[in-house]
C-alpha cells in the first residue's frame, strides 16, 4: 500500500470491511454486529479511509454533552506508518469542533506505545486511568482528554 488515503462517512453495510480490520488489529475485536450497531446509532461519527488497495482504516467516534469520545480506530497492519491513523483523527476531530465538543476522550492501553504517539503527538494528555478495563490480555486502560479551543 503506498500514498494518501480518502475518508469518507462509513454506512452500517462497510461493517464487514470494518470487521476484517478490527480483527486484524485487537485480540479482542468488537463483532461485525457492534460495528452496524455503532455506525448506525446515528449519534456518531464514523469514518472510513481507503487507497487504491481498498478500505485501510477506520474510526468511530459519538458525540454527547459537549464531549466528544473516539471509540476505535484502526489501521490495517500493512497500511501503517503512512498518515492514514492522523488523517482519521484529525477528521474526527474536525468533526466534533464543528459539533462544539469542548474536550474529548479516549481510552488506549497503556502498552500501546504507537497509539499514545499518535494521540499525545495530537495534544492528548493522560487524566486518569480504569484498572482491568481490557482484556486478552487484562490490561488497565489510560483516559486520555483533548481540550478543544472553541470554534471562531
Ligand atoms: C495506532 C494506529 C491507529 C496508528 O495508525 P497509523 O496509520 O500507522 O499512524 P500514522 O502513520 O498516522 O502515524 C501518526 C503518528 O503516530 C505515531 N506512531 C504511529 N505508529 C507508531 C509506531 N509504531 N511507533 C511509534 N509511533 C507511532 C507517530 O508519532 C506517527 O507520526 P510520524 O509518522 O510522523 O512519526 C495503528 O498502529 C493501529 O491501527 N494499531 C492497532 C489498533 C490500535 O491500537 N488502535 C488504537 C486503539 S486506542
Amino acid at each position: 500500500m503506498a500514498g494518501r488515503c480518502q475518508i469518507r462517512t462509513a454506512h452500517p453495510a462497510d461493517a464487514p470491511l470494518l470487521g476484517l480490520i478490527e480483527r486484524a488489529c485487537f485480540a479482542d475485536p468488537w463483532t461485525d454486529r457492534s460495528l452496524v450497531e455503532a455506525i448506525g446509532s446515528g449519534q456518531g461519527i464514523s469514518l472510513l479511509a481507503t487507497n487504491q488497495d481498498g478500505v485501510v482504516g477506520y474510526l468511530l467516534a459519538r458525540h454527547a454533552g459537549g464531549s466528544g469520545e473516539i471509540l476505535n480506530l484502526a489501521v490495517a497492519p500493512e497500511g501503517r506508518r503512512r498518515g492514514v491513523g492522523r488523517d482519521l483523527l484529525e477528521e474526527a476531530l474536525r468533526q466534533l469542533s464543528e459539533l462544539e465538543a469542548a474536550q474529548v476522550f479516549l481510552e488506549v492501553r497503556g502498552s500501546n506505545a504507537a497509539a499514545l504517539a499518535l494521540y499525545q503527538g495530537r495534544g492528548f494528555r493522560i487524566v486518569g486511568s480504569r484498572r482491568g478495563y481490557y482484556r486478552l490480555p487484562e490490561e488497565d486502560a489510560l483516559v486520555l482528554r483533548l481540550d478543544c479551543a472553541p470554534s471562531a
